[in-house]
């Protein structure tokens, strides 16, 4: 493993900012990796570092078997060929066409006219905008702008291709095309995404490894599921109580527990709702859920739901799920 990295910047004569602190990972080829944070936690210094658009002030960075801090000019020209990029705002020539701006890296290469045109209209094909060619990019959506970004990202097929807050411009629905074509990308071309975001259900939908930066610092990092269903790091806890509302407190609770029977907060990580069903099945307890939250980790569910539960063993029941995940009795602990 390369020594770990660090980037400052020199604010003004007498301070700095570190804005990457000691970081030490690695993106597995092939993957799609989500590095995740609030504003100014380092994650686009992180990712300029990866094109050598940035060097290290300590450490090596290593990418596709090059040393971004020692290479010369002509082998960091090569590198930046086989990683491609794409912005939140798009980035793209506003006085050229369609075509000609996803030729524009295919130029600077030296491909020839005739071979240009030919990559350029099969380009627009796969990204599905091939009867925008001869369009000004002013004309185009938001998302068909992407998608113009994409198509020159691709073009001299790099081998990663990184997204700096690619989708944060755009709506939803677009969002989630736009994130569609990037897993097309990823499984068809087999090239390696790196995902910055601010957003959550970004990782949650698109990446299977997910770096969580604060400060400069990598607090939690591996396979997103297990980052998110069992977080180490507060920042990542955060995130997830973002989207899964938590264990019910205060007038909720008290309005909830108005209602009857016992309250029962159950995490749902590997351990489903469905298991959760079971179990109270088992004990014929009458049981609804009446709080929390679920959301969808690359198909897999992730969070907490409050059950009112009527039982009268309410001591077995939470015994029973106990033994599988995290349980919360919010209205008063229970004997097992
Ligand atoms: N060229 C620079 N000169 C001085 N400081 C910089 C420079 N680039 C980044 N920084 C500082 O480094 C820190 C990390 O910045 P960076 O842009 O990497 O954060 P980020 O996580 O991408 O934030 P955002 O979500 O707002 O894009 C910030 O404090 C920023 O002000
Ligand atoms: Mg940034």
């Amino acid at each position: 493993m390369p020594d770990p990295v660090s980037k400052s910047f020199r604010t003004d004569r007498r301070s700095s900012t570190t804005a990457v602190d000691d970081v030490s990972l690695r993106v597995e080829e092939g993957s799609i990796v989500g590095v995740i944070g609030y504003s100014g936690a380092g994650k686009s210094t992180l990712v300029r570092l990866l094109n050598g658009l940035e060097q290290p002030t300590s450490g090596t960075v290593e990418v596709l078997s090059v040393d971004v801090g020692a290479a010369s000019e002509a082998k960091l020209r090569d590198l930046r060929r086989s990683v491609g990029m794409i912005f939140q705002q798009f980035n793209l020539f506003t006085s050229r066409t369609v075509a000609a701006n996803v030729a524009y890296p295919l130029k600077v290469a030296g491909w020839k006219k005739a071979d240009r045109d030919k990559r350029v209209a099969e380009l627009l094909d796969f990204v599905g905008i091939g009867d925008k060619a001869k369009q000004y990019p002013r004309r185009l959506s938001g998302g068909q702008k992407q998608r113009v970004g994409i198509a020159r990202a691709i073009a001299t097929d790099p081998r990663i291709l990184l997204a700096d807050e690619a989708t944060s411009a755009l709506d939803p629905q677009t969002t989630a095309e736009v994130l569609d074509l990037l897993r097309e990308i990823n499984r068809r071309l087999g090239i390696t995404i790196v995902v910055i975001t601010h957003q959550i259900s970004i990782v949650h939908e698109l990446c299977d490894q997910v770096i969580v930066m604060d400060g400069g610092r990598v607090v939690d990092s591996g396979d997103t599921y297990r980052v998110f269903a069992h977080p180490r790091a507060d920042l990542t806890k955060r995130f997830v109580a973002a989207v899964t509302q938590g264990v019910p407190a205060g007038e909720t609770l008290s309005a909830l527990a108005a209602g009857g029977g016992d309250l029962v907060s159950v995490e749902i990580n590997e351990f489903s709702s469905e298991d959760v069903s079971n179990v109270f099945h088992r004990h014929g307890a009458r049981h609804s859920v009446v709080y929390g939250g679920v959301t969808d980790v690359l198909g897999r569910q992730l969070g907490t739901l409050t059950y009112r539960v009527r039982t009268d063993d309410l001591g077995a029941v939470v015994a029973e799920l106990r033994a599988h995940t995290d349980v919360v009795v919010p209205t008063g602990e229970v004997r097992a």
